[in-house]
């Protein structure tokens, strides 16, 4: 494998990523992410270049301390062919090694493939299928940012209540990458009279909307709507595709994305998590 770092080798596959399009959606906006300054510190490795089998995009080794985190050790793949992925998984470089990991990726056959090398280095693996969304413009909120209501960058210091708050997070790794996203990424919340977060969407280093959530108080008022149409004023500024994914039993932000101008693409966006047992 090897590590692209040339902007222009980057900008040639940024732009043939954009073909297979919403396959390609966490791989390339992990690409225009580490291209754009890669406030996120990953990187980007090609089997062969130009005409590569296989791109993965993966947080540098080097920024992986914790081998039980599979919060910040994030890896994205894109293949043209399944011998490309079967000879990564299986090759010396090792992608699936004894510590915690999740891999993001659109395409069939990924989880299996997967879960058979991180199986053999003796890793719990747990798939988590999630629906991918887009929205080819920028999304219209609903309604107006009602009275008493500032929208404004998450803070650091709203990190525990964001940590609290997430189905999968509420330990003290799922915080320290929550920080790291705050930190190095762009984010929206509407703050409440106190200047408590009532409503926020953060952005991931695959340039995901993640994150999204309204405090149950406020839910049902277009909240949601008026963080993601901040958000994605910027990303689709800077042309980036306007993304997230949502489980498929949760209708409420089905509902919440559906109204806003985000469409359910094909396919399973999955994410799978690999831990040491
Ligand atoms: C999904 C979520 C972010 C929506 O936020 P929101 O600001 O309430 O969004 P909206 O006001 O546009 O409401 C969207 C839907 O929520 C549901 N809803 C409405 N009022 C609600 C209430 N009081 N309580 C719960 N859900 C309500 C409805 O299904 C509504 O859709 P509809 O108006 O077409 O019927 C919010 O419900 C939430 O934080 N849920 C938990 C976390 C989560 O699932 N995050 C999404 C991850 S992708």
């Amino acid at each position: 494998m090897q590590i692209l770092r040339c902007p222009a080798q980057l900008r040639l596959l940024e732009e043939t990523l954009r073909k297979s399009l919403p396959t390609t959606l966490p791989v390339l906006g992990t690409v225009m992410t580490v291209a754009r300054g890669n406030p996120a510190a990953h990187e980007v490795l090609v089997d062969s270049w130009p005409d590569f089998g296989i791109v993965l995009t993966r947080l540098r080794p080097e920024e992986h301390k914790d081998p039980r985190d599979h919060y910040t050790n994030q890896l994205a793949v894109f293949y043209r062919d399944k011998g490309a992925l079967q000879a990564l998984l299986g090759g010396t470089e090792a992608v699936v090694q004894a510590r915690a990991f999740q891999i993001l990726g659109l395409q069939e056959g990924l989880d299996e493939a997967v879960r058979e090398a991180a199986g053999a280095k003796g890793l719990h693996v747990e798939t988590i299928r999630y629906l991918g969304l887009m929205s080819p413009e920028p999304p219209r909120p609903r309604g107006q940012l009602p009275p008493g209501l500032r929208l404004a960058p998450v803070s650091p210091s709203h990190v525990p209540l964001l940590n609290a708050t997430w189905a999968l997070g509420g330990n003290a790794r799922s915080r320290a990458f929550l920080l790291g996203l705050v930190r190095a990424l762009p984010s929206a919340c509407l703050l409440g009279p106190r200047g408590r977060p009532v409503s926020w969407t953060l952005l991931d280093a695959q340039g995901c909307l993640r994150h999204g959530y309204t405090v149950p108080a406020w839910r049902g008022r277009g909240l949601t709507g008026l963080t993601m149409a901040a958000m994605g004023r910027g990303l689709h500024a800077r042309g980036f595709p306007i993304y997230c994914t949502v489980l498929p039993h949760n209708r409420a932000a089905l509902s919440a994305l559906g109204a806003i101008g985000f469409v359910t693409q094909p396919g399973t966006f999955h994410v799978i998590v690999g831990t040491p047992k």
